[in-house]
């Protein structure tokens, strides 16, 4: 369980990931062979920003399936603020065992999220979801340049599975795609992220100064935005757009 500051940190914010509705929009524009109904999973949504993106750019419904519910109430009040609930189906289950029927979906979307069960065995599982011939657009933590060596030693020691682009496009292969397309998700879609996050720990800091756990839950929030400063443009989360053969 996360120490209380990591939730006060980073619990409400509107995305639990880097990502932006520009790179949602571009890579739902590629995969243009879509219904223009289509049924939609979102594996692990959070507070739902690309869910409601996807609601907004198409006709269809979308099952937005979340482990936590505290992200699941937060979308829910966003979804009907929006007038989007009636196309937005929460479920709260583990993405390892999602409950739907085989072939139950034209379009698999993940942002930020499938590295909780791995890239691989995620999209080879979530492949029984789609109809034949049905699209996957998923994001995944992926080198994309030389890093340096602290960059290198720090995702060595927090997610020694990291690979690059090409080893990340074979894993898809594997589990039964076709790589249409990819992209790295820019710099600034990691500060919509990284932003919210420093200005609410600069407020935390000093509420917490004899808490050293919540130092400490804080400061890791730190470390890990100076290592991606500090990484030269070595990685990022890259969009993955793919299609069930
Ligand atoms: C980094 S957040 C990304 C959330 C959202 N897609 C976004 O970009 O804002 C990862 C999400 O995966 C969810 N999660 C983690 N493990 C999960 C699991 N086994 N099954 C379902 N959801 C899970 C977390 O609760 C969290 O909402």
């Amino acid at each position: 369980m996360a120490h209380p500051a990591w939730w006060l940190v980073n619990g409400d914010l509107d995305q639990q990931g880097p990502g932006s509705d520009a790179s949602t929009l571009r890579a739902l524009e590629t995969l243009a062979e879509l219904p223009s109904t289509p049924r939609i999973a979102d594996m692990g949504c959070g507070p739902g920003r690309q869910t409601l993106a996807l609601a907004r750019a198409t006709g269809g419904h979308i099952a937005a399936l979340d482990l936590l519910p505290p992200f699941l109430k937060r979308l829910r009040t966003r979804a009907e603020g929006a007038g989007l609930a009636d196309r937005i189906a929460l479920v709260q289950s583990d993405m390892a065992r999602p409950p739907f029927a085989a072939s139950s979906f034209d379009l698999i979307w993940s942002e930020g999220a499938v590295y909780n069960v791995g890239f691989e065995a995620g999209l080879a599982r979530w492949g029984e979801l789609l109809r034949p011939g049905g699209l996957a657009a998923v994001t995944e933590l992926s080198w994309i340049g030389e890093p340096p060596t602290e960059t290198l030693a720090f995702w060595q020691g927090h997610y020694p599975e990291m690979a690059d682009v090409e080893a990340n496009c074979k894993r898809a292969e594997r589990a039964g795609y076709r790589v249409l397309d990819h992209f790295a998700l820019p710099h600034s879609d990691w500060r919509a992220y990284y932003d919210p996050i420093e200005a609410r720990a600069a407020k935390l800091r000093p509420r917490y100064a004899d808490d050293p756990r919540a130092l400490a839950a804080i400061g890791h929030q730190d470390h890990e935005i100076e290592i991606f400063e500090g990484s030269r443009g070595s990685y990022s989360y890259v969009f993955y757009l793919l299609r069930k053969d």
